[in-house]
């Protein structure tokens, strides 16, 4: 039988006899749970579409007990508190302002301190939602990895009133609240293959926590970063940018899109990795950017003998193509 799980739209494949939190667990998710006899009602679930043999009873609908609840029929079930093989809860925190500064090409390094004792977790990559005082929420990819403990690093781009507001409102405040982790484009493992990491201006801060992460890690495989501006004064500031010079399978490629003639590359992110690359069916590739510059560079990469599956971004996820 299949049961699909709300709100994450996960798929369990349960066995002949098997119980809906049996197969969760067999299956790697993390499930709320402790008596596993019908008692406690810790593991209960709503069940929205199929039946259930629950204690002797066959249920249609309303709650239900996952321990003890074997499928009849492919069914649906709202169910609160599981998390999937590697997914980590989000939990809010209010954070101290460490540093707030401007890196040049109109952004900002912030750098916000969870509080002791209860250091975020986040896989390299994903992003997070910080408050503002107007009740908006704002999202901005993690640029620090992991293993930063409690700082996480974020950076803004501040063209905009609104960007304005938000560095003034940091300042004011000396901090702020936010909810983490989010997003799926993550190295949640490292693959055994290369990776291609394509970013678009700020897009580096994602990046930049993957490259983090796989310097921590000793990931020996090839790395290659496109990080393209539209002019060569957008770039900004990346503090560890000497210390990747000297990586041995770090590759840096500084692409500009609006000016040529000045002392790096000029034209496309899509057209240089498919200048460099000869071999696009092996890397994992990860991209950061508008949904236009997303879409453009899987069309591209595909064309050029990428599998889609290999590419993943947030975009994805946010702004899906019909
Ligand atoms: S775990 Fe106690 S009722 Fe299911």
């Amino acid at each position: 039988m299949r049961v699909t799980l709300q709100p994450s739209g996960a798929v369990l494949d349960t066995l002949p006899a098997e119980r809906i939190l049996a197969a969760a667990q067999r299956l790697g998710y993390e499930c709320p749970s402790s008596c596993r006899n019908g008692n406690c009602h810790v593991c209960s679930a709503l069940l929205v579409e199929g039946r259930v043999q629950q204690e002797g009873e066959v249920r249609d609908h309303g709650e239900i007990y996952t321990c003890v609840a074997e499928p009849l029929e492919d069914c649906v079930v709202l169910w609160d508190g599981v998390l999937a093989l590697g997914e980590l809860p989000v939990r809010s925190f209010a954070c101290q302002l460490s540093e707030c500064v401007a890196v040049g090409g109109d952004v900002w390094r912030v750098r916000l301190l969870a509080p002791a004792g209860k250091p975020p977790r986040y896989h390299a990559g994903q992003y997070l939602m910080l408050e503002r005082d107007n009740g908006e929420r704002s999202a901005f990819s993690v640029a620090s990895a992991p293993h930063s403990g409690r700082q996480l690093e974020l950076h803004i781009l501040v063209r905009e009133d609104s960007a304005r507001n938000l560095i003034a409102q940091l300042q004011r405040n000396s901090g702020a609240r936010l909810q983490l982790p989010f997003g799926d484009a993550h190295l949640a493992e490292l693959p055994d293959a290369p990776l291609v990491l394509i970013a678009a201006g700020t897009g580096m801060a994602q990046m930049h926590s993957l490259i983090e992460h796989c310097r921590a890690q000793g990931f020996a495989h090839p790395v290659h970063l496109y990080w393209g501006v539209r002019r060569p004064e957008d770039f900004y500031e990346i503090e560890q940018w000497q210390a990747w010079e000297h990586l041995p399978n770090l590759f840096l490629h500084k692409v500009v899109s609006d000016v040529c003639g000045w002392e790096g590359r000029c034209g496309l992110l899509h057209e240089a990795v498919c200048e460099d690359i000869a071999d696009l069916s092996l890397p994992h590739v990860y991209a950061s950017g508008s949904p236009a510059m997303i879409y453009a560079t899987l069309d591209a990469l595909v064309a050029a003998g990428m599998d889609a599956h290999q590419m993943r971004a947030d975009v994805f996820a946010y702004a899906p193509r019909p």
